[in-house]
């Protein structure tokens, strides 16, 4: 068992955490199987595995909250469901049943429900299930069995710096995923392809790189762990391309944007269009909304400067702000996205 006293909630990092339990589930080529809990860390798998071998696997995340009245709410899961079945469907696996991922979420919470951050702290507990496909294969072929496995967590800021201002950069030699490929769905694989482009931009101090869209190479695509969006004025723009993750955080902030009363297009974004932006940020479950104070495009040696004074600007300050007070409970959720555990 994990100790908690060791654990400082204000300061966690996003990274792993030893908790409790996880829970399970198997498909044995005909149907899911029932829940199982485990306290183990670890997997038993064929060494044949189609997730190894061909990298059948793809997993999602998502956070759970202790809200300021105590009472522990999980953030649009549903969505989370969706898009793990929608990537089962891009790789050719079996995709869960609803009732049976939404199971396991709150399952895998009340199991670990001492590692859930305490309102105030900053941090929360994420979920990441995951899909692998485990048949032994060697010819190239989908599997006919798979697991679906959620651990739980508890994290801090994805960025370290917390709710500051990062810097990301743009190389045109890397892609993330390809034009017609599986960008679109969230599968390890894309991330192991971002990894050389996310590696160097970190070296040289910038939280992440933003990919452009793979064909033409003219248009924002997303960053490596978020999507990415840009306040133009009264306007909320976010790249709409088929080869980015569509973001849970993204489709919630720009509905928050209209709540707001800003516009929200979704559109091709030219990567000179950064030369207009008044802010811009990267969004996603563990990035919330990060503030973007300045893109590289390095192959051009051009720095869009974004913000002048390093500081977030107010629009993605108040988008951030709104979206954690649905959150953690602060505010109305008006629009029926917490699922109360
Ligand atoms: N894009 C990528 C590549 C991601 O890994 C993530 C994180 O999940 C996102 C976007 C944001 O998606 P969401 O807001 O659903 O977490
Ligand atoms: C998330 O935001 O949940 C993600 O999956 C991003 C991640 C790669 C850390």
């Amino acid at each position: 068992m994990s100790e908690l006293k060791n654990i400082d909630w204000s300061h966690l990092a996003f990274d792993y955490v030893k908790t409790d339990y996880n829970v399970r589930c198997a498909f044995d080529g005909s149907k899911w199987g029932d829940i199982q809990v485990s306290d183990s860390e670890y997997i038993n798998l064929h060494m044949a595995a189609s997730c190894l071998q061909y990298g059948q696997e793809i997993f999602e995340g998502q956070k759970a909250f202790r809200g300021k009245d105590g009472k522990v709410r999980l953030f649009r899961i549903e969505e989370n469901c969706k898009r793990i079945q929608d990537s089962a469907r891009g790789l050719m696996m079996e995709p869960i049943e609803t009732e049976k991922f939404i199971e396991m979420a709150e399952k895998v919470i009340k199991l670990n429900a001492r590692f859930i951050p305490p309102y105030g702290s900053g941090s929360s507990l994420y979920l990441r299930p995951l899909e692998i496909g485990v048949t032994p294969r060697v010819g190239v072929r989908s599997a006919t069995d798979y697991l679906m496995l959620i651990f739980a967590t508890p994290v801090g800021n994805y960025f370290a710096q917390g709710f500051t201002t990062c810097k990301v950069v743009i190389y045109r030699e890397y892609d993330r995923a390809a034009p017609c490929g599986t960008g679109r769905w969230k599968v390890g694989g894309n991330y192991a392809g971002g990894l050389r482009a996310t590696e160097r931009a970190k070296q040289h101090g910038y939280s992440a790189a933003l990919f452009l869209d793979p064909k033409e190479k003219k248009y924002l695509d997303e960053c490596g762990p978020a999507n990415f969006f840009i306040i133009e004025g009264d306007r909320y723009i976010t790249p709409k391309s088929n080869s980015i993750l569509p973001s849970i955080t993204n489709m919630s902030l720009q509905q928050i944007a209209k709540d707001m009363g800003l516009k929200v297009e979704c559109r091709p974004v030219p990567v000179e269009e950064l030369a207009q932006a008044d802010e811009a940020a990267e969004c996603g479950t563990a990035a919330v909304a990060t503030p973007i104070s300045e893109v590289y495009d390095y192959d051009n040696d051009i720095h869009y400067v974004i913000s002048k004074d390093g500081k977030p600007g107010p629009v993605v300050t108040e988008l951030y702000h709104r979206l954690q007070a649905i959150q953690k409970g602060e505010a109305p959720d008006v629009h029926g996205w917490m699922r109360e555990i």
